[in-house]
């Protein structure tokens, strides 16, 4: 029999495990020899509600089959309760999954502070408060993976989910953060923006197209990543679901640089526009530095009339 990629000994967190994606992700960890919280506030797809059903049912799913796993009610915007209760029950945590998520899709024209709230309160202060509770502990044993979940509507905008989109956007910026930061202790940060079939997809997708997504299928690019042998995938945004999994990045056209003096007006951008959004020279940009490392261009190309140049860190420097 072929090696499996095991997660025996490590305790992993994943929540909204209650159902959908966070359902497989669990029942897959438990498995291959993890101990498992099951976080699920087991409200409804728009967040209402609560309910300790969801995360029992798989629990009780994993135990049966000879896993270990417990359960946790909390709302992800409590965060550093769903860590405790990795602590608690098994001493650490090695795998954090942000996974728990809903629905408030509403055009923008409609849209209430409260839709928008609550999104932002989830997606992104949910992830956030689970990633900063189990950061310590990471950081401590010089280990960790996180997985954020981001969306294709956060990537590229969608109808009615201004919200959401707003929000899993975050996600992004947010995991190439965690992964800069963690680098040097061993901690990998990663983002997907899945597709999968779940009671989110299932009222605005045909069936047959449902069929091909099943949420298991997302799981194996997920189980890789956050597994010890990846040392070196961190801060990557990853689209999978029906079994296609596809990395993306930030491409950014080689641009046009302009003289700062006088000559430096709105008529010679729309002159030069052309340039400016000219991609068949591209950069593959993946840290602040790359874009201020081209104003070092701008140097070479001396001081503006005010006696003022650029420095290499992008300020403005005095020509002495
Ligand atoms: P789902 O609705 O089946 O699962 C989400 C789970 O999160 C539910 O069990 C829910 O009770 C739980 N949850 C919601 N709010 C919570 C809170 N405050 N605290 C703890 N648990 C909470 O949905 P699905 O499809 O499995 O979604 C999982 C993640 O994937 C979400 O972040 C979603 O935005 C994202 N996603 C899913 C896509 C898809 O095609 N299914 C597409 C893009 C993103």
């Amino acid at each position: 029999m072929a090696d499996q990629l095991r997660y025996d000994g490590q305790v992993v967190v994943v929540t909204g495990a209650g159902g959908g994606l966070g359902k497989a992700y669990a029942t897959f960890f438990a498995s291959r020899g993890a101990s498992v919280v099951v976080n699920d506030l087991g409200g409804s797809f728009k967040g209402e509600g609560a309910s300790s059903k969801a995360a029992d049912v798989v629990v009780d799913e994993i135990k049966t089959a000879g896993g270990k796993a417990v359960a946790n009610y909390n709302s992800v915007e409590d965060g550093d309760k769903i860590i405790e209760t990795a602590i608690k029950s098994f001493g650490r945590i090695d795998i954090l999954i942000n996974n728990a998520g809903i629905l408030r899709d509403v055009s923008f024209k409609n849209m209430k502070d409260a839709d928008w709230d609550l999104i932002f309160k989830v997606h992104v202060q949910g992830s956030y408060k689970c990633a900063r509770a189990a950061w310590p502990h990471f950081r401590k044993q010089k280990y960790g993976r996180v997985i954020n979940t981001a969306s294709a509507a956060g990537l590229f905008g969608n109808f009615g989910q201004a919200n959401y989109s707003a929000a899993k956007l975050a996600m992004v910026g947010f995991t190439e953060t965690l992964a800069k930061e963690g680098a040097k202790y061993n901690i990998i940060s990663n983002v997907i923006a899945p597709i999968a079939a779940s009671r989110m997809t299932e009222t605005v997708m045909p069936p047959d197209l449902l069929a091909l997504m099943r949420p298991e299928w997302v799981v194996p690019l997920v189980a890789v990543l956050v597994h010890k042998n990846n040392t070196s995938e961190s801060g990557s945004i990853f689209e999978v679901g029906g079994g296609h999994i596809a990395k993306l990045r930030w491409e950014r056209s080689s641009g046009q640089l302009l003289k700062c003096d006088d000559s430096y007006t709105p008529g010679a951008i729309i002159k030069k526009w052309d340039q400016v959004i000219d991609f068949s020279n591209p950069q593959y940009p993946s840290g602040p530095n790359d874009f201020l490392s081209l104003l070092e261009d701008s140097m070479k190309m001396g001081p503006n009339d005010k006696g003022e140049k650029l420095d290499f860190t992008g300020r403005v420097a005095l020509v002495t």
